[in-house]
Order: structure tokens, then C-alpha cells, then sequence
């Protein structure tokens, strides 16, 4: 593993060995065993996109291990007026020793990681969300012990974290559902990865009937701004409520990577039935991102 750039790109054992690694720094952390071994490290974050979990998590996460973390505002660094990517990449290799970069083209990211000698992660895209999704399937096996068997149901649009969803767990014999509306289907590549573990309607009762963890995201992305009128009218049969959790396995989770538009994608009284989850899913973050540094980086 020389990057992280998707889920597609890990294996199983790959994915296991990232989260086997995250629940040890989470341990420690929470006994105050330190472990500095990321000193003298530095990461440069580059954002082309708000963020709150990833930039706070990753920064305060490098600094937990004896690195530091560079915030570098696509729009105040040259990339932000036509610096090309590759010399971006190149640059940057000299000073850091990785880059965490959230944008919006995958190819985008992809091409930083052709040209840099150094680890990139993927902070976020318009097609992935590998960081979010491997915190999620931590909180997930926290909860319910295993990953292997699960069923997961994902609602509403299929983006980035949908994308994700599916990547990541069919290569963890996870079964996975997803109800979307017509036209805001997972991206084909990744539907043809499901195969046979992936379940495609447009039918949100079909998707959550029997699921252990139920995920929704946010009906327009970052970026679909001017779209969320159109989107809105179009997913409100697919928010999830009271009635959809009633027809999911007993202890079935919520996931939201959030932020959350409460009322919206998901209602306030399940949000916060499942309030617990959905913080620890968030706290797990920091966690599993020091996993993917430590063993980029270290
Ligand atoms: N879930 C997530 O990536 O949150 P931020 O946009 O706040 O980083
Ligand atoms: N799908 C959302 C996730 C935010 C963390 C977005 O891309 O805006």
C-alpha cells in the first residue's frame, strides 16, 4: 500500500490490517500510551472543499504521533491559479512526507499520486470517500464485533460515500443495499464491482428490510449546491425515518458521516436514537486516519 486513493484499491486484508491498526491507536490514546512515531513528520493537507472532521482529525492526529500538519487552502497556494498538479506533486515532495488532498476530481488526485514520491490520501472526491468509509466500518465492528455477514443499506444519492460503501465492503464479505432515485445511481465501475453483493433499487423498504447498519449522506455533495431544490423533491421518499429503522435487523446502526441535514436526509428522532454511533463513527476518524498514516508514513 503505497497510497490511499480509493477503496477499490485495497484489498481485504488491507482494509482489516488499516482497522486492526486504528483500534491499537485507539487504545492507546484512550490509556495514554503514546506512540510518536510519525516525529519530525509533516503532512501537507491541501482543500478545495469545506471540512470540519477531516481537516481537525487529520491534523490533531499527526500531531498525536510527533507530526505536524500544514493547512494549505487550494485557493492561497499557486495550484489554486494553474500551477499544474505535477509540479504541485513534485514540490510538495521535497518538503513533506505525504499529502492529504481533498478535491473534486478523483483524476485529480490520482495524477498527484503518479507525480509525487511521497503517500497521498484521499481526503474526499466527487467519486470517493475511502478515509470516512474506513471509519465507519470500525464503528461498525465495534459495535456489532464482525464485519463479515453484515448487511449494509445505503439511502439517497449515490456519491462519494456510497461509492465507498460498496467498494470497501463486498471485499469484507459484506452484503450491501442501495435505494437512490432514478438517475442518481453508485458510479458503473463500482456497481459492477458489487456484483452479485450488491442489491440496486429504488425502493428505500426493500433496501433497509434485514440491514445491520443503515448509512445515508447528504442529498446534494459538495459542489451539487445549485441542484438541492431538484435533488430535494426528488429523495424525500428515501429519508430515513422511524418506519424504514422498524423493518431493519434488531440493532441495526445508523451512519451518517456528516455533516447531516437533520429533517432532510435523515429525521431528528433517528438521528438521535442513534446519536452514539454517528459521534463515535465521526470520532473514529482521527483514529483510523493515524492507522493510514502510520503505515504511509511511518
Ligand atoms: N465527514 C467528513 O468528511 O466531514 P468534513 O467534511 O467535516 O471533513
Ligand atoms: N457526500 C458529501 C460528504 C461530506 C463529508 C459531500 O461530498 O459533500
Amino acid at each position: 500500500m503505497k497510497h490511499l486513493l480509493k477503496m477499490a484499491d485495497l484489498s481485504g486484508e488491507e482494509i482489516i490490517k488499516i482497522l486492526d491498526l486504528a483500534d491499537q491507536m485507539k487504545y492507546n490514546l484512550k490509556n495514554g500510551i503514546e506512540h510518536r512515531i510519525l516525529e519530525g513528520k509533516s503532512l501537507a493537507m491541501i482543500f478545495s472543499k469545506s471540512s470540519t472532521r477531516t481537516r481537525v482529525s487529520f491534523e490533531v492526529g499527526i500531531g498525536q504521533m510527533g507530526g505536524r500538519a500544514l493547512f494549505l487552502s487550494s485557493n492561497d497556494i499557486q495550484l489554486g491559479r494553474g500551477e499544474s498538479i505535477e509540479d504541485t506533486a513534485k514540490v510538495l515532495s521535497r518538503y513533506v512526507d505525504g499529502i492529504m488532498i481533498r478535491t473534486f476530481k478523483q483524476s485529480d488526485v490520482e495524477e498527484l499520486a503518479q507525480h509525487a514520491s511521497i503517500p497521498v490520501i484521499n481526503g474526499l472526491t466527487d467519486h470517493a470517500h475511502p478515509c470516512q468509509i474506513l471509519a465507519d466500518f470500525m464503528t461498525i465492528r465495534e459495535y456489532h464485533s464482525t464485519l463479515n455477514g453484515q448487511t449494509v443499506a445505503f439511502l439517497g444519492d449515490g456519491n462519494n460515500m456510497c461509492n465507498s460503501l460498496i467498494a470497501g465492503a463486498v471485499k469484507l464479505g459484506m452484503k450491501v443495499r442501495v435505494a437512490t432515485p432514478k438517475g442518481y445511481e453508485p458510479c458503473p465501475n463500482i456497481i459492477s464491482m458489487g456484483g452479485n453483493d450488491l442489491l440496486l433499487t429504488n425502493d428505500p423498504r426493500e433496501a433497509v428490510s434485514g440491514a445491520d447498519a443503515v448509512f445515508t449522506d447528504v442529498w446534494a455533495s459538495m459542489g451539487q449546491e445549485s441542484e438541492a431544490e431538484e435533488r430535494k423533491a426528488k429523495m424525500l421518499p428515501f429519508q430515513l425515518n422511524s418506519e424504514l429503522m422498524s423493518l431493519t435487523n434488531p440493532g441495526a446502526m445508523v451512519q451518517h458521516c456528516l455533516p447531516a441535514h437533520k429533517g432532510e436526509e435523515i429525521t431528528l428522532d433517528v438521528f438521535n436514537a442513534h446519536a452514539d454511533e454517528i459521534y463515535d463513527e465521526a470520532e473514529n476518524r482521527l483514529h483510523v486516519q493515524k492507522a493510514v498514516m502510520a503505515i504511509l508514513m511511518g
